[in-house]
């Protein structure tokens, strides 16, 4: 089926941090063969300069395709940093046109984010709400640190997962939460190829109509 469509086809993925968004986005991108964009980087990159003492609200109006690349966007405090920002409904208004633009392009497109199926994507053709519990996804997200050398605690991790849910999922502006009409998946218990093909088989329905 990949490259079927022309058309555009926005597949909107949300969810918590760590619950395994980006790797089900990466596989439905490619097996679909449709753009994917991670719309944590975006926070990310404003939370990156905000680090530096740049005002969060230029950093993303001056925004370009180009910071995505960034290399120190994984980073935990630039995380932590990027919650920060995505409070400010400014921050969040300037970067709503390049996330719709990349929604829309001919051949479709998977975003991963918070917002994307209940306020950037609301017309998405297919929704998923991915999630895990906090412990499962601080597991997760400690060993891929330690994977790339970083000396953190899994205590410390953890925190940090309960901190930014806390800030994502009550915000006033565009909190975390699951679309109405989002496909939940919760990957507690599911191995990663079991989410990509429970998350297949979502979108594969939908196409079929
Ligand atoms: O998905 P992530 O962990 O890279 O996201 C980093 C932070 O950016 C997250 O804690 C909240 C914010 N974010 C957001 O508010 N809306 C999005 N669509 C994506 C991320």
């Amino acid at each position: 089926m990949a490259g079927a469509m022309n058309e555009p086809f926005t597949i909107a993925v949300d969810g918590p941090a760590a619950a395994g968004k980006g790797t089900i986005s990466r596989a439905l991108a490619a097996r679909f063969d449709m753009g994917h964009l991670d719309t944590g980087l975006l926070y990310r990159v404003v939370g990156a300069l905000t680090l530096t003492g740049v005002d969060p609200v230029e950093a993303a109006r001056g925004l370009t395709a180009k910071d995505l690349d960034r290399d120190d966007l994984r980073a935990p405090n630039v995380a932590q940093a990027a919650s920060k920002v995505a409070v400010i409904a400014q921050v969040r208004a300037a970067l709503v046109d390049f996330q719709r633009a990349f929604a829309r392009r001919s051949g479709g497109a998977v975003l991963d984010g918070r917002d994307i199926g209940t306020v950037i994507c609301p017309q998405a053709e297919v929704k998923l709400y991915v999630t895990a519990s906090a412990e499962v996804r601080a597991q997760r997200r400690f060993l891929e640190l330690r994977g790339k050398g970083l000396n953190v605690s899994r205590a410390q991790v953890l925190k940090d997962v309960r901190e930014r849910d806390d800030r994502d999922m009550n915000r006033a502006a565009a909190p975390l939460r699951p679309a109405e009409d989002a496909v939940l998946l919760d990957t507690s218990q599911l191995n990663i190829d079991m989410a990509v093909a429970h998350a297949i088989a979502v979108v594969e329905n939908k196409r079929q109509g």
